[in-house]
């Protein structure tokens, strides 16, 4: 008999990726073969998003996709949904979508094979799995594939409670992974050949801030403890938040340039800070852009990247213009740029004020210029230079070509073998585009 096959359609940020990682490799290990084509699978999972109003929406498109393939099928087809929708919506989601098996959220993923067998001997109709969300997950390794990039999930949940934000109550509270299993995580996907390590959490510096011990364990210990697992690699994290981003952390970044990229994700949000007060961030511009000006101090070489919400309640011309001052001012090398997007059960969806489309589009699109001025600029500084590479493999445009990023994360693409995957390698920049560098290996 042939193997079943099981397929998994990521949406969202990083962690979901992570969580589908380890859901692979649950399904293999039970007997499944991953595959991409969901016209020929014994089992979807859709590992949903919730953050915008846009990324919910594409779930229910595919769901009703799913249906029609389901119905169309001779043997059974399990239909699964992880991730923030499933935590979102619980039980709610059958009401609208009767063809979906498993509602499960990320805590209790390593639950499926059983859950799987019970509704494929027809013990069950239906499964809904959602509780638990305010506990530590178990330990579950992972499959990443046959990339470079690796992902330990170092702390999960979040506190903050942004105003606008979905995350807090679709992933919990806060609660930290013990240092030695990340560390041990991290030695063993090194060991495997990994050579990006990102290490993921809503707020990585509250890293530990729930321990017994706070006063002795922070993200900048856990940082230092990494780095002294031997080896070739790149520590990367998202994302600490600009009111507990500590000089201790900085200090480490400084102390081993090696191994920790230059790169930092500081999402701002917004450059008004009354907007920033209506957010719940707690920072204003000015701390935020003294913040910056420490981290230039400490990481002279640094690039810095962020998030940025436009449209916000209550955002005026004037808080706009703030923002698009900050993003002048501070250059980042890349920014993430959305429309506010109402999420119900938020503070910010009920707040009067709301802004029109038509205008969140406008600013939307007049930030979107300058940034990409910005880019650009940055860009044409690395021209003449060499710079380190760590190889990704044979670039997807041009399959003659290989592809890497800078540990400023710049891509940069060059002529080289594909024996180079993997390895870091000295590139001269002789040509510079907006988001892309051209070089010629040293
Ligand atoms: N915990 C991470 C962010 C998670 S969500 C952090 O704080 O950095 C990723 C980004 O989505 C946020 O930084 C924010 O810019 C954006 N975002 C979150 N909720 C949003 C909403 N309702 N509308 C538009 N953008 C939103
Ligand atoms: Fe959302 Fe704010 Fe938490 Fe980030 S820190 S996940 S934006 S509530
Ligand atoms: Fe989306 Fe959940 Fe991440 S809502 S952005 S997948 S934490």
């Amino acid at each position: 008999m042939s193997k079943k096959k099981a397929t998994i359609v990521t949406y969202g940020c990083q962690m979901n990726v992570n969580e589908t990682a380890k859901i692979k490799k649950i399904l293999e290990e039970n007997g499944y073969e991953m595959t991409d084509d969901i016209h020929d699978t014994d089992a979807v999972f859709l590992n949903t998003c919730t953050v915008r109003a846009g990324a919910a929406g594409r779930i229910e498109g595919k769901l009703g996709n799913l249906k029609t393939i389901k119905n169309a099928r001779k043997t059974k087809m399990i239909i699964g949904v992880t991730g923030c929708v499933a935590q979102e919506e619980k039980e709610y989601i059958l009401e609208r979508a009767p063809h979906v098996d498993i509602v499960i959220g990320n805590q209790n993923i390593s639950q499926l094979p059983d859950i799987m067998k019970k509704i494929l001997a027809g013990e069950a109709e239906h499964v809904v799995l959602t509780n638990k969300e305010d506990e530590l997950p178990p330990r579950i390794d992972a499959n990443f594939g046959e990339g470079i990039l690796a992902s330990v999930v170092i702390n999960y949940g979040c506190n903050n409670f942004c105003t606008y934000c979905i995350v807090p109550y679709v992933r919990g509270r806060e609660r930290s992974v013990p240092m030695k299993d990340i560390v041990e995580d991290v030695r063993k996907y090194i060991k495997k050949g990994y050579k990006e390590i990102l290490l993921l959490g809503q707020n990585v510096n509250s890293y530990g801030r729930d321990f017994d011990n706070s006063d002795e364990v922070n993200f900048a210990k856990l940082l230092e403890e990494i780095c002294q697992i031997e080896g070739d690699y790149w520590i990367r994290y998202v994302s600490p938040h600009p009111k507990d981003l500590t000089l201790d952390v900085l200090e480490v970044a400084a102390k081993y340039p090696e191994k920790i990229a230059r790169n930092l994700h500081l999402p701002a949000q917004s450059g008004s800070t009354k907007m920033l007060k209506a957010m719940n961030r707690k920072y204003t511009r000015e701390d935020y852009l003294n913040l910056i000006e420490q981290i230039r101090k400490s990481l002279p070489n640094i690039s810095l990247t962020t998030d940025i919400i436009v449209g916000f309640p209550g955002e005026t011309e004037k808080d706009f213009l703030e923002t698009m001052d900050l993003i002048r001012d501070v250059k980042y090398e890349n920014a993430y740029m959305f429309m506010y997007s109402i999420r119900e059960g938020t503070p910010a969806a009920t707040m009067e004020e709301q802004i029109s489309e038509e205008i969140k589009k406008s600013r939307l699109q007049r930030l979107i210029e300058v940034q990409n001025e910005n880019a650009k600029e940055y860009s044409l500084s690395f021209l003449g230079k060499t710079v380190k590479v760590l190889v990704e493999g044979p670039s997807h445009r041009n399959n003659e070509k290989m592809t890497g990023r800078t540990s400023e994360n710049k891509v940069v693409i060059f002529e080289g073998d594909i024996s180079l995957k993997g390895t870091f390698v000295d590139v001269k920049i002789v040509k510079a585009k907006t988001w892309t560098l051209y070089g010629e290996l040293i």
